[in-house]
C-alpha cells in the first residue's frame, strides 16, 4: 500500500510512460506498470514530472514591496538600492514575514521545492534575518529556504555590517555572502572576498556572492573569489553569483579566468531576467546583453543554475516566481537554442540548482524524497516554451497545490471545440 502513485508519467531525462510510487515521503519505485494499492492515484497522462523547481537566489526580504514608498523611476540597480534603503527603516518584521509567506504560497502553486534567500544585514536591527528565519521554519513543511547573509551596502564600506554579519550567522543564517564590487575601490572589494571566505572556512559554510554584477570588464572580483576558494580549501562550496561583466571582458582574460574558476570549483548563477533588465544601461546602441558565458561557463564543467533575483520589489517590478519563465530568458539571451540546450536549461532550473544548494535526496529515482512537480507539457522543452501550467505540486508524497489543466474552448466554424496548448508538441 503506498501514499501516492502517479500514473504514465513523461520524465525530464526524456523516458515516458513510467508509475512513481511513493510512501513514508519518499519515492519507493519508478517503473511501469505498477499495480499495487494507493491512497492516491494521479493519471499523469504522459504528462512531465520532475523534481520540484529551484530559485537558487532571490531576495525575500524585499518580494511583494513594489511601491514602498515609492517606485523605482530610472530602472537602475542604484536606485533600486537607494530606495531600499528608504525601505528598510520603515518596514517591520511582520511586515516582511506576510510578505514572505505570501511569496512562499506563490512560489509553491508554480513548483517551487527550495529557494536561497539572500537577506540584507547592513541593518542594525537585523528585522529582516529575525522574520526569514521565522519564515524558513514555518515553511520547512512544503518548502526548503536557504538564507545568505547578504552585506547589501558593502561588508566593509558599511561601519557596522561585519558585526551584523557575524550576528546574522549566529542567529542561524546558512551560507555566506557579499558584494565585492559594490565595496569602495577594487582592493577593498578583493578584502572582502577572502574575509568572508576565511569566515566561511572557520564556520564550515557555503559562500554565495554577489559578484561583479557590473559593465566594467576590469570588475574582476571573480577572479579572488576563485583563488581564495582553492587557497581554503572551499571547492564546490562557493557561488559567484550573477558574474555580468564576464560579458563584457576581454576574451582573452576570459580564457584565463574560466579555468580558475574550474580549478576552484566554483558554481554560478546568473539571473537572467533582472540582468537583461539591468545591465548595459550606460550603453547608447549596442547594447550589451549583460548576461554572463552561460554556455561556456556549463561547457567547461561549472555547474550553472538560473536565479529570479527579485519579483515586484525595488529593481524588478514584475515576476510571479515562474522559475519557467527565468529559464527560457536565460535561453533567449543566452542563444541556447539547439534541442541539447534547450533540455539543459530546464537543468538549470532544477537539478543544476538543486547541486548547487546541497540539496539531499533530490531527483525521481527511487530512495529520493517525493517532491514532485506534474506540468502540462509533454517533456522538458515544451515546458519552457509553454511556461507550462503546474498541475500539481507534490512535497513527501501528498499534492499540496492542484490547479486544472489549461483548456480553451472555441467557436470557430469547422475547428475544433477545445483546444489544448500541450497538445501542439513535435512527434
Ligand atoms: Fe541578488
Amino acid at each position: 500500500m503506498f501514499d501516492l502513485i502517479i500514473k504514465n508519467a513523461s520524465l525530464p531525462d526524456g523516458r515516458t510512460g513510467l508509475d512513481i510510487a511513493c510512501a513514508g515521503g519518499l519515492i519507493k519505485a519508478v517503473e511501469a506498470g505498477i499495480t499495487a494499492e494507493a491512497g492516491e492515484v494521479i493519471d499523469a497522462q504522459g504528462w512531465l514530472i520532475s523534481p520540484p523547481l529551484i530559485d537558487p537566489h532571490f531576495h525575500m526580504d524585499a518580494t511583494l514591496s513594489l511601491g514602498t514608498p515609492r517606485m523605482n523611476v530610472s530602472g537602475t540597480l542604484l536606485e533600486g538600492i537607494a530606495l531600499w534603503g528608504e525601505l528598510k527603516p520603515i518596514q517591520s518584521v511582520d511586515d516582511i514575514i506576510t510578505r514572505a509567506l505570501r511569496y512562499c504560497d506563490l512560489a509553491v502553486s508554480m513548483g517551487l521545492g527550495a529557494i536561497r534567500s539572500h537577506v540584507d544585514v547592513c541593518d542594525d536591527a537585523l528585522k529582516g534575518v529575525e522574520a526569514l528565519i521565522e519564515v524558513r521554519r514555518q515553511v520547512a513543511p512544503y518548502l526548503d529556504l536557504q538564507l545568505v547573509a547578504f552585506p547589501q551596502d558593502g561588508v566593509l564600506r558599511d561601519p557596522t555590517a561585519m558585526d551584523n554579519l557575524i550576528r546574522a550567522l549566529d542567529m542561524g543564517v546558512d551560507v555566506v555572502g557579499g558584494i565585492p564590487h559594490f565595496e569602495r575601490t577594487m582592493a577593498d572589494g578583493a578584502a572582502s572576498v577572502r574575509l568572508l571566505c576565511e569566515i566561511a572556512e572557520k564556520r564550515g559554510l557555503m559562500v554565495d556572492m554577489h559578484c561583479d554584477e557590473s559593465d566594467d570588464p576590469l570588475s574582476r572580483h571573480v577572479e579572488t573569489l576563485a583563488y581564495e576558494t582553492q587557497r581554503l580549501g572551499l571547492q564546490g562550496r562557493v557561488t559567484g553569483s550573477h558574474l555580468t561583466s564576464m560579458h563584457s571582458m576581454d576574451n582573452y582574460y576570459v580564457s584565463k579566468l574560466i579555468p580558475l574558476m574550474v580549478e576552484a570549483g566554483l558554481h554560478a548563477i546568473p539571473n537572467p531576467l533582472i540582468n537583461i533588465m539591468l545591465q548595459g544601461r550606460h550603453d547608447t546602441y549596442p547594447k550589451r546583453r549583460g548576461q554572463t558565458r552561460v554556455p561556456e561557463l556549463r561547457d567547461a564543467g561549472i555547474t550553472v543554475g538560473f536565479g529570479s533575483d527579485c519579483v515586484m520589489d525595488p529593481w524588478y517590478s514584475l515576476g510571479r516566481a515562474d522559475m519557467l519563465d527565468v529559464a527560457a530568458m536565460g535561453l533567449h539571451v543566452g542563444q541556447l537554442s539547439s534541442r541539447a540546450d534547450m533540455a539543459w536549461c530546464f537543468d538549470a532550473v532544477t537539478v543544476n540548482s538543486a547541486h548547487i544548494m546541497g540539496l539531499e535526496g533530490y531527483g525521481i529515482a527511487p530512495g529520493c524524497k517525493a517532491n514532485m512537480v506534474l506540468f502540462q507539457a509533454r517533456d522538458a522543452i515544451e515546458a519552457l516554451r509553454l511556461r507550462a501550467h503546474r498541475l500539481a505540486t507534490i512535497r513527501a508524497g501528498k499534492v499540496i497545490a492542484r490547479t486544472a489543466p489549461h483548456c480553451v474552448d472555441l467557436a470557430l466554424p469547422d475547428r475544433p471545440a477545445t483546444l489544448d496548448p500541450s497538445d501542439y508538441a513535435p512527434g
